[in-house]
């Protein structure tokens, strides 16, 4: 073998890196190389032994350079195709307990469908605040920003109490700014309280249907699930279980999936079973800024003897998912072993999007902003009611109307089996639906097809073209309109969806 110098060794190391990731595609044709100087000093070598690395792969055809220019990614090279996923299962890494229970919350998104997508949790681009979201950017960017270094684990003081103020103001919740720990979104939130509430085998009430992600931190969490049936009403507090839970996850305000708004005699029967048996009750107001027939009902927080609830809120309906950002409301008790998980976990919430949020809500931007994007979610929600009378009639029944961002329909001549390859016509057909079957544990369901349907991220245009192709796309179907009227045109037709 021959003996390379240092310097010959470290250009040839570097010059197989770049070419491994040119072949991969991570550097892509035309993509621009670091100065030599710059890799260099990042490399802790010589300038020349990078000017080498560069000689050698401009010599091999896969750089171009001009004088004066920055080296580039030759023009016409082709990324070799990833190795094949599945060719050669490999063995699993020993993971703990935990990381072996996450195989079950791996998600996996669908492509974006070309018509219109019923995503729910989606928001509309043009929705968003743009111009008041800069100003309080820039109003969060002194000269001299306070939050270059670490922030509070419990979240920025300013961010704290302008929703402390907010939440009295728009739920009636009356807290202090000490009280509130602001976490990454609600799902951070559930973690959290998670971890305090459940040790391995702990058993954690979930509504049944109910939401998925929250079931998946109770299972990663190595507890045992109890879930309790819901109705049109919300959860059904005479199943709650005698004792022994030690967490129940609800949505109280408008229920994940099927729409009910808890009456208030099950909030008062939740409240003092929660009393009663020492449970803890994690209340995810997650879009209860969005009503629309119904007066606003207070969070359960709010209530005399609701000393066992923790609320918690996020922004992820109302302005942004991607700015991670929720907030909890413990009970006082709670409150400092929260801030302790929090700061274990990721020290604190970013600053600058908390102080913006602070400036926006203390600035009456935020408040402004709910009441444009109300009336337009109004729109939306009007839009796709109607599509639907027009599209179905009194084939499909439509739940949870009243508040939110989705509805649940129901196709009543589709038995619930056909629900996935209804999903997998509408796909193909350009509409994005989601099944209500995952979103079930154990409860009795409907023996019909269910859809959610969220609207908050569509124009009413597209809301409408969406709808009247899913009624196309029905009628197609065996069994469908167009196929009663004209079974022969429908047996030549040879990729029935379904
Ligand atoms: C029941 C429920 N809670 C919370 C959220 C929001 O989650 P996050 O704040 O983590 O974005 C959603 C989003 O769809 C939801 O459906």
């Amino acid at each position: 073998m021959s003996q390379l110098s240092p310097t010959a060794g470290q250009a040839q190391a570097i010059a197989a890196e770049l070419r491994a990731q040119i072949l991969a595609g991570t550097l892509p044709s035309g993509a621009r190389l670091p100065s030599t100087r710059g890799l260099a000093a990042e490399r802790g070598v010589s300038r020349g032994t990078v000017t080498a690395a560069y000689e050698q792969l401009l010599a091999e055809g896969y750089l171009r350079s001009r004088p004066g220019a920055r080296a580039v990614v030759a023009p016409g090279l082709r990324a070799a195709p990833p190795p094949a996923a599945d060719a050669e299962p490999r063995a699993p890494e020993p993971l703990s307990a935990y990381g072996s229970r996450l195989a079950s919350a791996e998600a996996v998104q669908p492509p974006r469908p070309a018509l219109a997508d019923f995503r729910f949790g989606d928001l509309a681009a043009e929705d968003f605040p743009l111009l008041a979201w800069k100003r309080a950017l820039l109003a969060a960017l002194p000269r001299r920003p306070a939050w270059v270094g670490y922030g509070a684990a419990e979240g920025q003081p300013a961010l704290r109490a302008a929703l402390a103020a907010y939440l009295w103001r728009a739920r009636g919740l009356r807290c202090t700014a000490e009280q509130i720990v602001v976490v990454n979104g609600s799902q951070q939130g559930i973690d959290l309280c998670a971890r305090l509430a459940l040790d391995q085998g702990a058993a954690a009430v979930v509504e049944d249907p109910g939401y998925a992600r929250a079931r998946d931190v109770f299972r990663a969490a190595g507890a045992s699930l109890l879930p309790v049936p819901v109705d049109q009403d919300g959860l059904m507090t005479d199943a709650l279980p005698a004792g022994g839970a030690r967490i129940v996850h609800l949505t109280p305000s408008h229920q994940f999936p099927l729409g009910g708004v808890l009456p208030a005699g099950r909030r008062a029967a939740l409240v003092d079973w929660a009393a009663k048996t020492g449970a803890w009750v994690l209340e995810d107001d997650h879009d209860s800024e969005f009503r629309y027939d119904i007066a606003p009902i207070p969070p359960l927080a709010a209530r005399p003897g609701g000393a066992r609830v923790i609320y918690l809120g996020t922004i992820s309906k109302t302005l942004s998912p991607g700015l991670r950002l929720g907030y909890l409301v413990p009970p006082p008790e709670l409150v400092g072993p929260l801030r302790a998980a929090k700061r274990l976990t990721d020290r604190h919430a970013p600053t600058l999007e908390q102080e913006a949020l602070a400036a926006l809500i203390a600035g009456g931007g935020y408040e402004a902003h709910l009441r444009r994007i109300r009336r337009r979610h109004a729109a939306r929600r009007a839009a796709l009611l109607a599509a639907l009378r027009a599209g179905f009639g009194a084939r499909v029944r439509v739940q949870g109307a009243a508040a939110g961002l989705h509805v649940v329909v129901w196709f009543a001549e589709l038995p619930a089996a056909s629900e996935t390859g209804l999903v997998t016509a509408a796909r193909a057909a350009g509409v994005g639906l989601y099944p209500v079957g995952p979103l079930y544990v154990a409860a009795p369901r409907p023996d019909c097809a269910g859809v959610v349907m969220g609207y908050g991220g569509l124009a009413p245009e597209r809301i409408t073209a969406g709808v009247t192709r899913l009624a196309e796309v029905l009628a197609q179907r065996p069994g469908g309109r167009a196929s009663r009227a004209s079974a022969a045109s429908m047996t030549a037709r040879s990729n029935t969806p379904g």
